[in-house]
């Protein structure tokens, strides 16, 4: 598969090699993935962890060059489950009182956000490693926020599921290989800002 350095292929490549190697890969063969090998893919994706279990992957394309995988997430999910345990809220709210209840109303909206956005993407690292693994070219893409409406249109998804990321996936016309990343020394503070 690759010119150039030897890498392993395959569910039980080593980790690390994986991750170390996991490039966007965005040059494609035509040749289109097995429905099969999509699911693998998805499958790994639904073992990262999430806030609730409302996300849903839509294939689409899958029988072209990419195929496209959608994560999505399901924004009825948390406030039907809200309503489910009103209740066991109310109780909650009385225990916590009126001034961290109101705190915790003035962040709530943005916990929501990043809940949902860090509910999707460990899944969507999964699914790019195990691409990378099984052989396959894949990336993340977010370009659809610019055209979040007409986007769910064109695939048929509902306005109550939000799409958090596109990842074109199929056979690689190019080689894996080492990411080049900034040294850790950079990216790491220790005890300090
Ligand atoms: C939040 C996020 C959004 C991204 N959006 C896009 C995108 O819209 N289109 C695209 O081609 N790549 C997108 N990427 C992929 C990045 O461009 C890619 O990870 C980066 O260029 C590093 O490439 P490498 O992993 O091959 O080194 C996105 C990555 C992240 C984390």
């Amino acid at each position: 598969m690759n010119k150039h350095i030897s890498l392993s292929f395959g569910t039980d490549a080593p980790l690390i090699e994986v991750i170390t190697t996991t490039r966007a890969m965005r040059r494609l063969e035509p040749e289109p993935v097995p429905r099969a090998l999509l699911e693998e893919l998805v499958r790994s994706a639904t073992y990262g962890p999430s806030a609730g279990n409302n996300l849903t992957y839509q294939a689409d394309h899958f029988d072209r060059t990419p195929a496209l995988i959608i994560a999505c997430y399901e924004s009825r999910g948390p406030i039907l489950r809200m309503c489910h345990t009103f209740g066991r809220q109310l109780i909650a709210l009385r225990t916590l009182g009126t001034r961290h209840t109101l705190t915790m109303l003035r962040n709530l909206r943005r916990s929501m956000m990043v809940g949902e956005a860090a509910s999707i993407y460990p899944g969507v690292q999964n699914l790019l490693l195990t691409a990378r693994a099984l052989g396959l070219a894949a990336s993340m893409t977010t370009w659809h926020t610019m055209f979040e409406r007409e986007v769910e249109a064109a695939l048929g998804i509902p306005r109550h599921v939000k799409i958090y990321a596109i990842i074109p996936v199929g056979r690689p016309a190019g080689n894996f290989g080492p990411v080049t990343r900034r040294p850790l020394a950079d990216a790491i503070h220790w005890q300090h800002w």
